[in-house]
């Protein structure tokens, strides 16, 4: 594995590659802010399977966060991060500096509309501009065949399709299912921002989830309303938890039902979807599922 700071060392590495393995070799790309956990690692894993080249960038992208937000402070660990990438068979690691992918503040801006508004987008205005600039410069860069990203930050998947399906960009989008540690909690590199009762106060996102998920199978919860106030309840019951948001909307379109809409007839994917601060930490978690199968 090589590591490697600039544009020049990451293109020629990538083209060495190639050389040596042939046109068949697909190159696949799992864009990071480091940190890396074994969510991450499902990631490495998956595009190793799947490609003959995997390239990994580690990049906090300071454009994604907002004034007050916590780039100062994002956990890094770069020893750390190659052990790991190196361990789940990556290629290249991509480690730009700020002035690296910005020489200037940049003057051009992927903007998705629409479905970056709702959910995460709603508390954090830009969030989603600043993903879609970084990941495109990203994709400008590598030229990968496929793009892995989890389902774990569910909104950024969609947001992502969208992009590469509007711009007809060359780039396969793999979501990849969410890594939870064994009593439920989603990974996260902001988990470490947690004391040790919000860490078991936490809990409350994927166990919310789960009850919701199995009171639409058992029919006592019938439409999004009911979902709602499943979520906001069992939620509630951490005295810590803060609800920034607990709602259930179509995916990939992510429009809100209505509160009287059945949700438990419905033979499309339905995605529930969940912010809650605790502290200062806010910590995102979702679950996709399609009622009628589950019922
Ligand atoms: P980051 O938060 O480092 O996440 C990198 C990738 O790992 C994302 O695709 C994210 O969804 C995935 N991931 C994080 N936790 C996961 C978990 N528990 N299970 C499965 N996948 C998980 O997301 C970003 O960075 C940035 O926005 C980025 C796409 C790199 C653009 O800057």
């Amino acid at each position: 594995m090589k590591a490697v700071r600039t544009i020049e060392e990451l293109r020629s590495g990538i083209r060495a590659l190639q050389i040596n393995l042939g046109p068949e070799a697909t190159v696949g790309l799992v864009p990071t802010m480091g940190y890396l956990h074994e969510g991450h690692a499902s990631l490495i894993r998956r595009a190793r399977k799947d490609n003959g080249i995997v390239v990994v960038s580690i990049f906090v992208n300071p454009i994604q966060f907002g004034p007050g937000e916590d780039y100062e402070t994002y956990p890094r660990d770069e020893a750390r991060d190659l052990a790991l990438a190196e361990a789940e068979g990556a290629d290249l690691v991509f480690l730009p500096s700020v002035e690296t992918m910005y020489p200037q503040p940049t003057k051009t801006k992927i903007m998705v509309s629409d479905i970056t508004t709702r959910l995460c987008g709603a508390s954090r205005p830009g969030h989603f501009d600043g993903v879609t600039t970084v990941v495109s410069k990203l994709f400008n860069i590598v030229q990968p065949d496929k793009g892995y990203f989890g389902m774990k930050d569910v909104q950024q998947v969609a947001v992502l399709q969208q992009m590469v399906q509007d711009l007809n960009m060359n780039v396969e989008i793999v979501p990849c299912p969410i890594v939870r540690e064994e009593d439920g909690l989603a990974l996260s590199s902001r988990n470490v921002y947690l004391s040790e009762e919000e860490r078991r106060q936490a809990l409350v996102l994927s166990r919310s989830l789960r009850e919701a998920a199995a009171a639409v199978s058992e029919g006592t919860a019938v439409t999004a309303g009911d979902i709602r106030n499943l979520l906001k309840r069992v939620i509630s019951q951490s005295p810590l938890a803060d609800i920034e948001y607990a709602e259930v909307v179509s995916f990939p379109g992510l429009q809100p039902y209505p509160d009287d809409e059945e949700i438990s007839r419905k033979d499309e994917a339905v995605l529930m979807a969940l912010a809650v601060r605790f502290g200062r930490t806010r910590l995102i978690d979702n679950r996709l599922f399609n009622p009628k199968e589950a019922n």
